[in-house]
């Protein structure tokens, strides 16, 4: 059975209490985050992180992000904090910046999935400091969807994945970010962002300077290329077959409606728009992703539109592309994952 809590109307003392010693007595708790929700156990215990990949039925070679609430856990966690993640932490901790650095022997090989190296992340929002602070261990947590779903970034993603699986669920707002934490590797030179996130790659070139780009961010890459094992899923897709139609406005508009055109009866066409394109479609399951003049803004709705296109049974879905900048780049590369990587 699973306890639910809802951090708007039940006493938060009462659910950090009863969740912190869920995490400390070796079970699991769903807990809200500025990027997304998370799905934590004990990092320390192996039987606990067991829980985790059974919850989530994912693939015990992808290794979990440890989330700390406070900059002294990190001593008994990793080998040693290179300078510039030392910069990186000044700057972006807490926020959605996670840092591969040096495992220590205290991190079990069920976090890493046996990598010598291990993400640390030190979340922002409120309720996860507060449920951090009240288990008083370092929580491992992935993303709290079932394994290639869209990540979860309201209370009801998490009670429609992970209901009956977890031992809590800590129903808090809509997380602020809705994408997962930018992923950058300290252990090489320069550092290496493997996932575009919150903290973008100029971010963290104004603090530290070079920093490489992993090729996966925004094409699809080798599984030999593969230096992050998450890289390799075809991950964030909603169950339709979505493809991303490419050019100006007009030729995208076009050919998302020449495609909706082609669907046989029993397809459910949907179409990923945004503000400004929006009332040049008329059939099918419209949805907006925002203003394109809000990367921020589309970033925050996307994977509430994967899954609501999944909820009204879409098993078609086009999107707009969207142009890569600095602020898009995190997005984008979860809208072109979602996709499989397949342009018309
Ligand atoms: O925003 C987030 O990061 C959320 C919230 C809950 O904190 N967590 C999250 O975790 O997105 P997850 O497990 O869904 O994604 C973690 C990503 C995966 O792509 C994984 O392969 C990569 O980080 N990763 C974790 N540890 C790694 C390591 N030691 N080396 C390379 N990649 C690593
Ligand atoms: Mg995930």
């Amino acid at each position: 059975d699973t306890q639910i809590f809802d951090l708007n109307t039940d006493d938060d003392t009462e659910a950090m209490a009863v969740c912190g010693k869920i995490i400390r007595d070796g079970g699991t708790v769903v807990f809200p985050t500025e990027t997304v929700y998370g799905l934590g156990a004990n990092a320390l215990d192996p039987n606990a992180v067991e829980q985790i990949y059974a919850a989530k039925g994912r693939p015990g070679d992808n290794p979990l992000i440890v989330h700390i609430y406070d900059l002294a856990q990190l001593d008994d966690l990793v080998e040693d904090v290179p300078d510039q993640a030392k910069r990186l932490a000044g700057a972006f901790w807490p926020g959605p910046l996670t840092m591969i650095m040096k495992r220590s022997s205290r991190i079990p090989d069920t976090v890493t999935a046996g990598l010598d190296t291990v993400g640390i992340r030190y979340p922002s929002h409120p309720m996860a400091a507060a449920f951090l602070r009240a288990a008083g261990r370092p929580v491992a947590a992935p993303s709290a969807n079932i394994s290639g779903r869209p990540s979860p970034t309201k209370g009801e993603h998490v009670l429609e994945d992970m209901l009956g699986k977890v031992d809590a669920i800590l129903v808090g707002d809509e997380s602020d970010v809705g994408l997962e934490s930018t992923v950058i590797d300290m252990t090489t030179t320069p550092p290496t962002v493997y996932r575009p996130g919150g903290v973008t790659v100029d971010d963290i070139r104004r603090v530290i300077g070079e920093v490489k780009v992993s090729p996966g961010a925004v094409k699809p890459v080798e599984l030999k290329e593969v230096r992050s094992p998450g890289m390799k899923y075809r991950h964030y897709a909603p169950k339709g077959r979505m493809v991303i139609a490419q050019g100006n406005l007009d030729e995208m508009v076009d050919k998302i409606k020449e495609g909706m055109a082609k669907l046989h009866a029993d397809q459910k066409g949907a179409i990923l728009a945004t503000d400004e394109t929006i009332d040049r479609y008329h059939k099918g399951l419209i949805l907006s992703l925002g203003s394109r003049k809000d990367p921020a803004g589309m970033s925050h709705k996307l994977f509430d539109c994967l899954r609501a296109f999944d909820d009204l049974g879409a098993t078609d879905i086009f999107a707009e592309d969207i142009p890569v900048t600095d602020d898009t780049l995190a997005l984008i590369n979860r809208l072109y994952k979602a996709a499989g990587y397949t342009f018309i």
